[in-house]
């Protein structure tokens, strides 16, 4: 069965992406097509990035990568759940991409943005992100605004058509998931 990271991208006390990556989850967990597992970033307590060699050579010394590392590395595909802070992403979340490497590549992503924008601009940052990272970004995303998916910019109150959206982006990740998977295991067979 196909394991896919339902990741929380916010860390800020009182932040909305926790009800958000939640209620993404609830809808996941309905489907019978894969494992889901909601991850939160702010469990992992990632410093700014302290690794004094590349991620992408895989040296990891501190126990807070190692751990982060480890959970990464154990799915096949990831939901990003992001918020839109000053056109992109969250620092939290790009700082916790920036610490792996390898266990990101060749596995697919899809995104769930909100914000006053409906995280558009956030989900545009990440792919052009994940695109470096060899993960393959699909096309179905969720955006969810603060003016019509929540009351008071904080109560989250998604419109009717947005579980709709969850699980048409989520037919995608787990359609190009599966693919990317038959590849790693090709290429460990090979080598
Ligand atoms: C630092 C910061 C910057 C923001 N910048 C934007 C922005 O550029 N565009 C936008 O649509 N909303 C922006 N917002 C609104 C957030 O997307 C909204 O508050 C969202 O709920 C933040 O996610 P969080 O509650 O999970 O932290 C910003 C919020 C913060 C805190």
């Amino acid at each position: 069965m196909l394991r896919i990271a339902i990741i929380v991208g916010s860390t800020r006390p009182g932040r909305n992406g926790e009800a958000v990556a939640k209620w993404v989850y609830e809808i996941a967990q309905r489907r019978s097509d894969g494992e889901f597992e909601l991850v939160d970033i702010k469990d992992f307590n990632l410093p700014l990035l302290d690794e004094p060699v590349p991620p992408s050579l895989g040296q990891y010394s501190k126990e807070h990568t190692k751990a982060w590392a480890a959970k990464i590395n154990s799915f096949d595909a990831y939901v990003f759940v992001t918020p839109e802070y000053n056109h992109g992403t969250s620092g939290a979340l790009k700082n916790a991409i920036d610490f792996l490497y390898h266990e990101w590549v060749n596995k697919a992503a899809g995104f769930v943005g909100y914000g006053g924008a409906a995280g558009i601009r956030a989900v545009e940052n990440l792919r052009l992100i994940m695109g470096e990272m060899q993960v393959a970004t699909v096309r179905a995303q969720v955006g969810l605004s603060l003016f019509t998916d929540f009351e008071n910019f904080s109560v989250f109150k998604p419109g009717p058509q947005q579980e709709q959206t969850v699980n048409a982006m989520l037919d995608q990740v787990i359609a190009w998931g599966g693919a990317l998977k038959t590849l790693r295991e090709k290429r460990a067979y090979e080598s």
